[in-house]
Parts: structure tokens; sequence; C-alpha cells
């Protein structure tokens, strides 16, 4: 088995940490059982492009459990937990000598270049028959497959511009010596049936590539189910913002200013999660609806350039790029904490940060710099701008991680076993099936549903069954 984890011998660690976590997934637990016998996903060859957590490795071997192969990758540069990793290469029935598990190429602290090496590598199978699925997370392997067949029919990889990112030029480089006459990446997206997304970044590229006519292959957004967003983007970050917080400088939060920026689905996990440590916290936002709600919710809502000079934390939630820049943190207070959690590192300007005349860059711990300006003021920038809860901290627990990939799972199967019901688009999974991975998650909450009635079934006029809500319901 061709593999590269950082340190196979992390695997017993790394399989006692997913025992304990099979506990907290009911979700995907209860899948593994309604689906042992009918082997849904065989002949399913899944390429994953997600943090390679603990939580990822009992999806991995739910997805194996159901008859699929698998080869994986992470989704960022700093969330790999290596003994996650390694357990999962190693497999539940393997050996460090004798690893019988599924190829991962991940650790923690890869350069780009050898994160873009290691999707390239669990997008390519040996004796070449896969992938035929993908299930991604942020779209990053999506987009390596659709850049590589655009430019083999292209016929040629476009230089890149000086004002390229570093990660476009990367991008570039690896295309250039792959995009053959052979036409490899044509292929490999030939055989793909269809992606399951897992974030809202990764559903944005996806509904910006079928509306130009670009899309290659069907895709359904796992992150619109309600279980997911409502749920791992809410209540995951409220857990691991602070989490991520802590274990990066261990600072009391409580009495500090806090902004947040951006109040959607992230954005208000995260400012809950504050305002329980006790801070005074600040929301920003462009959307009148949102920054309605976070008035309301009792944040103050205003511009990030009124409050960028006394606030002691910052935590970007948008999605959207620039939304701290070099400027802001140039005047920002000593030793304020500046972090992103959305998933692109875009959203602080780390290159203009590391362009300003006489600016020092000093190592504290891996994933954790202050940056000293001439002036003799400093701030801390957590990951590198990166997701700081999977950079500085282990993400989401795995409860709630259940519920997004109980999701995934059944992404999987439906777009696998139901390919010709999903032409070229981008689809939700329906709601009796988010009400199922709701469901799912009740008894280990020992949470008792009241049962409608059926003359209540009528009088609100839904099936007793579910599902219990009109889809335009936004909960
Ligand atoms: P969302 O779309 O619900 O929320 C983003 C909010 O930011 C919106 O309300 C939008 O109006 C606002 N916004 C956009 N530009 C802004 C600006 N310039 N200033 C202030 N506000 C602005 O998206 P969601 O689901 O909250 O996700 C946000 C990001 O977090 C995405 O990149 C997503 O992929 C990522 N994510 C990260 C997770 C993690 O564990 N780190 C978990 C789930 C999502």
């Amino acid at each position: 088995m061709d593999f590269k984890v950082a340190d196979l011998s992390l695997a017993a660690f790394g399989r006692k940490e997913i025992q304990l976590a099979e506990h907290e997934m009911p979700g995907l637990m209860a899948v593994r059982k309604e689906y042992a016998e009918s082997q849904p996903l065989a002949g399913a060859k899944i390429m994953g492009s997600l943090h390679m957590t603990i939580q990822t490795a009992v999806l991995i071997e739910t997805l194996v459990a159901l008859g699929a192969e698998v080869r994986w990758v992470s989704c960022n540069i700093f969330s790999t937990q290596d003994h996650a990793a390694a357990a999962v290469v190693v497999g539940p029935n393997g050996t460090v000598d004798d690893p019988q598990g599924v190829p991962v190429f991940a650790w923690k602290g890869e350069t780009l270049e050898e994160y873009w090496w290691c999707t390239e590598q669990a997008l390519v199978w040996p004796g070449g028959d896969g992938p035929n699925m993908i299930l991604d997370d942020g779209g990053d392997a999506t987009l390596l497959v659709h850049k590589g067949a655009e430019y083999e029919k292209a016929g040629a990889v476009p230089s890149a511009g000086e004002d390229d990112a570093e990660e476009w030029k990367i991008i570039l480089d690896l295309l250039r010596r792959t995009v053959t006459p052979e036409k490899k990446w044509t292929e490999v997206a030939s055989r793909i049936k269809g992606v399951t997304e897992e974030t809202t970044t990764g559903v944005h590229r996806l509904y910006e590539m079928f509306k130009a006519g670009s899309l290659l292959f069907p895709a359904i957004n796992v992150n619109d189910s309600v279980t997911k967003s409502k749920f791992d983007n809410k209540y995951g970050c409220r857990h691991s913002v602070i989490d991520g917080l802590n274990r990066a400088t261990d600072v009391l939060i409580g009495g500090k200013v806090a902004v947040v920026a951006g109040y959607g689905d992230v954005g208000k996990g995260c400012a809950d999660a504050l305002r329980g440590q006790g801070a005074r916290v600040i929301v920003t936002e462009i959307d009148p609806i949102c920054a309605l709600q976070a008035a309301m919710d009792g944040f103050q809502v205003t511009t990030l350039d009124e409050v960028v000079g006394i606030a002691d934390i910052f935590v970007t939630t948008t999605g959207n790029f620039d939304i701290i820049t070099a400027d802001h943190m140039a005047r920002m207070k000593h030793n304020a904490i500046v972090s992103n959690i959305g998933h692109f590192d875009n959203e602080i300007d780390m290159a203009g940060l590391a362009k300003i005349p006489g600016i020092v860059k000093t190592e504290i711990k891996p994933q954790v710099h202050t940056w000293a300006f001439p002036d003799g003021r400093q701030i801390l920038v957590l990951a590198e701008g990166r997701l700081m809860n999977l950079g500085c901290a282990t993400g989401h627990p795995s409860f709630v991680m259940s519920n997004s990939f109980t999701n995934q799972v059944i992404a999987q199967i439906e777009l696998f076993t139901k390919t010709e019901q999903y032409p070229i688009g981008v689809y939700v999974l329906p709601k009796h099936l988010d009400e199922k991975v709701a469901r799912l998650h009740l008894d280990a909450l020992g949470v008792k549903l009241t049962k409608l009635t059926k003359a209540q079934a009528e009088y609100i006029g839904v099936d007793i069954e579910g599902p219990y809500k009109a889809d335009h319901y936004r909960y």
C-alpha cells in the first residue's frame, strides 16, 4: 500500500481515540449497521479531501464498512492529526509492520507544495481505475480535476501572473508537470460520478462552476443539509473556537473585547462562545439581515475600522477575502490575537503583513507567531491565518461531526447508487434524510420526541412520519 503520513507508530494511540469517537458518533455507527449487509458503496472508489482528524477516521472506516475503496488527504496543511492518519493507514486489523487500512497522504505541517502533491496522489489511483467519487471539503480536489481538464482541453497551462497568490503558482506548476497529451485529468474527470461537498466555501465554488457551465460532474451540497450547517458550523465552532484560542494562547477571554467578522452560521457560534466566556463581543457584517440578527442577539455591530484599535481578539468567519488587512493589523493593540476560522487563509492579508517594512515574525510554537512592528508593538497570529480551530486545536468534537458525516455518507450513497437521477448540477439531500440524521442523534442525548396525532398532522398539513417542514423553512 502506498501512503505518506508522519509516523505510523502513533497508530495505537489513534486507534484508542477512534474507539472513543465511535461511541460519540451514533449517526455513523447506525449507518454502518443499517447498510452492513447491502454494501451500497461496493465498487465505489472514493477520493477524500477533508481534515484528517479522529472524526474523519470514523467517517473513512464507515465508507469502507459500506464497501468503498478509499484514498485520503487533508484539505488543510495544518489540520491533520498525525495519530489519526497513522491509525487509518494501519487499519483496525493491521499492524505497523503490516498496514492494512486506507492509503492516507497527510501530515500536520505540510508545505503548500506537499499539500498539492498529496492531493494529486489521492486522485490518481494505482492501476489508473479510480477514483469514481470525490468527497471534498473546500473544493480543492474538485478544483484540481477541473483545472487539469480545462487546460488539457485548451492545450496549455497558463503562466502565473506576478500578482497571483503563491498557492495558485504552485497549482499551476503542478498542472504544468501533469497536464499531458494523454489527457490524464480529462480521464480522471470522466470516471467521476459525483462529488459531495462539506463546506460553505466549497459549495460556493460548485454553484459558480455550475453557473459558468464548467461543472463536469454532479454534486451534492452537504453543507446545506440543516443537520450540517446549522450544527457543525454553529455548535461545532461554538466549541472549537475557544479550544483554538486556549491551546494557542491560554489568554483569559473574560473581560476582553472580541471582534467576530461575519454573523453567518460560523459567526453565530463563535460570537455565542466568546460571550459565554465573558468577552464583550462586537460583530461586523455586510448583510443587513445578519447584522440585525446580531444586534437583536445583543451584540454591538459596527465596522472593523471603528474598533480595530480597542479589540483584544479577532476572529474572521466570513468565507470572504481581505477582511483584516495589513493596515488593520498595524493599528491593533499590543498582543492583539488575530485569527481566522473560515475555510481559506485569505480572510487575513498575511502576504500584506509580511511586506510591512521592518516587520519581524517570531515563532512562539508551531502555528502561533508574533509579528512585531518597527514601533515595538506586536500582534499574535494563529495558524498563519488558516482555520485556527483545526490548526491550533483539534477541530470540532465527534458528536457534531457525526451529524455532518452521516450526511456525507448518505450523500455518497445517493450519488453512487442513483447516478442517473442526478444530471450535472448541485443538489441538497431531501428533507426526510436530514430529519433521519437528526433522529439518529436524539437517543444519545436522552431526547424524547413528541409524536404528532393524526389529527394534528392533518391540521398542519404534514405526514405523521415527516418531513415536518416545507423546503423553504429556515430553522
Ligand atoms: P455564511 O455564509 O453563513 O456566513 C458568512 C457571513 O459573513 C455572512 O453572513 C456574510 O454576510 C458575512 N460577510 C461576508 N463578507 C463580509 C465582510 N466583508 N465583513 C463582514 N461580514 C461579511 O457562512 P458560514 O457557514 O458561516 O461559513 C463561513 C466560513 O467558515 C466558510 O469559509 C466555511 O467554509 C467555513 N467553515 C469553517 C468551519 C471550521 O471548522 N473552521 C466549519 C464550517 C464552515
